[in-house]
Order: structure tokens, then C-alpha cells, then sequence
């Protein structure tokens, strides 16, 4: 009996093991697809939320955020097993679909940046909540696209291009949460602001 239950466990240790050997080039394509779709749908929202002044859908913003990241950590596992694209045409497919994950992440955190003393206004947690969040996502976001670039090889533009993508965002996220921190600190207080600690970072 225990002895069943022991094989059956290893027969669905297998399984899992097969299934995250590796993923297709559509596989990851559409799985970036829906990340875009995600991001642009939490763009929507904020949008929303900074014309209607109406603070009720930041709860599914913050939803929309946590569920991005969530899958971003999952699919990490994943194509940490597949090997290097060498089809220029898969190579192709998996860029379209980074750089719809990565414009809809360039136009949440503008949006985010762009809104911050109306989504401030409405709801005084947001000014800790959507910093917390960006920095969450950013970090998640930046493992992932480290994992998808290293699909392309090396010499592709793919590579350069999606690289120089990455920074993009990067930037664009630290941009949300100076929105959020110069708004609180005020003009004259710039020391205590994420942007003078990040920019002293280079000199520490
Ligand atoms: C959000 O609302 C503020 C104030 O009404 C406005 O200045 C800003 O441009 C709006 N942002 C967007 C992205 O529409
Ligand atoms: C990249 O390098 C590989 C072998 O090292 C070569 O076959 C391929 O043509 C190169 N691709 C480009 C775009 O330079
Ligand atoms: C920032 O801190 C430095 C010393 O660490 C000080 O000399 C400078 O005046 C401060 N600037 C502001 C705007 O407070």
C-alpha cells in the first residue's frame, strides 16, 4: 500500500520533471502574450482610476500585479531548462511577444507615474502600496526577461535589443516609484527620497 503510494509520488515527480524539461517557442511567445495583456489591463485601470477619481479598482490593480508576478516566478522554472533558440523564425516569436510584455510594462509604470497625486489623493496607502508593488514586480520581471534573453543567442540583435529593453523598464519602474516618493518628501527634500538614494548609489 505505502509502497504504491511511494511509486505513484516518483511516477508524478517524473512527470513534473518531463513537463518542466523545456517549453516551445510558441509556448513562451503566448505566455508572453498573456503577460502583456495582464500589464495593459492593470494600465486600463489606473487610467481609469485617475479620470473617474473612483479608488474602488486599485484593489484589482494590485491584484492584476500580484497575479504578473506570480506567473513570471512560475515560468521562470521553466525556461531555465530550455535550451537556446537557434531558429531564427522562433527567435522572432519569442521577441514579439518580450516586447509586448515589456511595452505593456513601460506604459503601466507611466501611468503609475503620471497618476500619483490623484491615486495619493484618493487613497493614502497607495503612496506605500504601489511603490512595495512596482519594486515586487520589478525584481520578479527582472529575472524573467534575464532568463528569456539568454534564449537568443549571444551574437542575435535579438539579444542586444531585448537587453536594451530590459534597461527600459528598469528605468521606467524606478520612475513609478519616484513619483510616489517625490510627491511624499516634497521638493527640498531630496535626500531622503528613493532618488537620491538610488542615484548616491553609484558614488557609495
Ligand atoms: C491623471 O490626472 C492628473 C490630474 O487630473 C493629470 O494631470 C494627469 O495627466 C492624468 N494622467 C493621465 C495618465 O491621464
Ligand atoms: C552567431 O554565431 C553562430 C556560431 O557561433 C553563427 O553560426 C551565426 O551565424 C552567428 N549569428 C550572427 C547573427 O552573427
Ligand atoms: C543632502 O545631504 C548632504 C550631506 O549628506 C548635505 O550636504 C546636503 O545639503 C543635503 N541636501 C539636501 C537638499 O538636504
Amino acid at each position: 500500500m505505502h509502497r504504491q503510494i511511494f511509486s505513484f509520488v516518483i511516477a508524478l515527480c517524473l512527470c513534473a520533471h518531463w513537463a518542466i524539461a523545456s517549453l516551445t517557442s510558441t509556448e513562451i511567445a503566448n505566455a508572453l502574450n498573456e503577460l502583456a495583456q495582464q500589464g495593459f489591463a492593470a494600465k486600463d485601470l489606473v487610467l481609469e482610476i485617475n479620470s473617474t477619481s473612483d479608488a474602488g479598482p486599485l484593489r484589482d490593480v494590485y491584484t492584476e500585479i500580484d497575479t504578473i508576478v506570480t506567473v513570471v516566478l512560475t515560468d521562470i522554472s521553466f525556461i531555465t531548462n530550455t535550451p537556446v533558440i537557434t531558429e531564427e523564425a522562433q527567435e522572432q516569436v519569442v521577441y514579439e511577444g518580450y516586447s509586448n510584455f515589456v511595452q505593456s510594462l513601460l506604459e503601466l509604470m507611466d501611468a503609475f507615474a503620471s497618476s500619483a497625486g490623484t491615486l495619493m489623493s484618493l487613497d493614502h496607502v497607495s503612496k506605500y502600496k504601489v511603490p512595495a508593488e512596482v519594486r515586487v514586480l520589478e525584481s520578479a520581471v527582472d529575472a524573467y526577461f534575464y532568463n528569456i534573453i539568454s534564449l537568443f543567442p549571444g551574437n542575435s540583435s535579438y539579444n542586444a535589443q531585448a537587453s536594451n529593453q530590459k534597461a527600459q523598464v528598469d528605468t521606467h519602474c524606478y520612475e513609478a516609484i519616484w513619483a510616489f516618493d517625490l510627491e511624499e518628501a516634497g521638493p527640498g527634500r531630496g535626500n531622503g527620497s528613493v532618488q537620491a538614494r538610488w542615484l548616491a548609489r553609484g558614488s557609495v
